[in-house]
């Protein structure tokens, strides 16, 4: 990842060859084939596909998976996109929006989150003083325009993006935008993934509403949680800012769910094998119970942070 300072970091243009795109046209979805051209010895070579990857990794989150394959297959197909691709991660804490987004950036660069094209931005973190905004504002414009310049499927990864200053955001909006050229760079190929949990409320009483009704979690669907989630992104990209509304440069807004103790349990179950120790589902159980604090008071139906913090309090308690 990098920081919008070091801008010395930006790829030199030759070493951006063309990707021999073997299976671009087969059916099914696998982002490794994502880009007709991927800087080389960065593709992926990871021969599973974005659909069982997402499938497999991304626990409860039907409606997440569903909508981030479907938008990625869509731009892979697509040979001539008229502006970047804008994903936008809603929900709270623990729910898998950074696990996905990594999933997403596993499955187009070998490397990973550690590909020189793939920049991680958090905003607390990068963007911490609001005296600040307007140097942020054009060192990022800066450091988006040059990478975009070196490598055109560049990937800008933005999380606690609701704790983002407007002034930044109204910054980078316009490279988001459907725009053929912005000062001579096309940024037609680039992915904007946006991270934060703005809506996670909403969604989660979207989640107990349909659960109280009697549905299974899996038959909720995305227009289920957007029409509520659509006016609560409204309201947190309009914060202090009249200028700007995000709604205009996102493609996809996805939710993620609160997970449920089943899912906790699933958790548990891949962090113990990963421990190297044998899933006993019997103590599995019992631990989801002890290690993750569950609401409504009274229902206990859904974790408070989600698998967060599972795997540190599992090795503790553990020992
Ligand atoms: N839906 C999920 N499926 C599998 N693991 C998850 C899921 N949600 C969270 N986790 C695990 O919990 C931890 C925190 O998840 P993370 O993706 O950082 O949450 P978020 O970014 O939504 O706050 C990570 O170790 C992650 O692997
Ligand atoms: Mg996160």
């Amino acid at each position: 990842g990098g920081q919008p300072q070091q801008l010395q970091g930006a790829v030199a243009l030759k070493e951006i060859e063309i990707y021999a795109a073997s299976g671009r046209y087969q059916v099914g979805a696998n982002l490794h084939s994502f880009y007709r051209v991927v800087p080389k010895g960065e593709a992926s070579s990871r021969p599973t596909g974005a659909s069982a990857d997402l499938g497999r990794n991304l626990i409860g989150q039907h409606i997440a998976s569903d909508v981030i394959l479907n938008a990625m297959t869509g731009f892979k197909n697509n040979d001539n996109p008229t502006k970047p691709l804008v994903l936008s991660f809603h929900g709270s804490s623990g729910t898998g929006k950074s696990l996905a987004s990594q999933l997403i950036v596993k499955n187009i660069f070998k490397k990973g989150m550690d590909s020189r094209f793939v920049h991680f931005f958090d905003s607390v973190i990068n963007f911490p003083h609001a005296s600040q905004v307007e140097t942020y504002k054009s060192q990022l414009q800066h450091w988006i325009r040059g990478n975009v310049t070196n490598c055109a499927h560049s990937m800008f990864i933005f999380d606690q993006m609701d704790k983002m200053h407007p002034a930044i955001i109204d910054g980078i909006k316009p490279f988001m935008d459907y725009q053929y050229k912005l000062d001579g760079v096309s940024y037609q190929k680039a992915i904007f993934i946006f991270l934060g949990n703005a809506g996670g409320e909403i969604i989660r009483e979207s989640t107990l509403v349909s659960w109280k009704a009697g549905k299974k979690r899996e038959e909720l669907k995305l227009e289920d949680v957007k029409t509520a989630l659509s006016s609560v992104v409204f309201d947190f990209c309009v914060w202090e800012s009249s200028l700007f509304d995000m709604s205009n440069v996102v493609d996809f807004f996805i939710p993620f769910l609160p997970l449920e103790r089943q899912h906790i349990v699933q958790c548990i179950m891949v962090e113990m094998v990963a421990m190297g120790l044998q899933p006993d589902h019997n103590k599995v159980c019992e631990m989801a119970d002890k290690i993750v604090v569950y609401i409504p008071d009274d229902e206990r139906r859904i974790s408070v942070s989600g698998c967060k913090r599972v795997a540190s309090r599992l090795r503790h308690f553990m020992q």
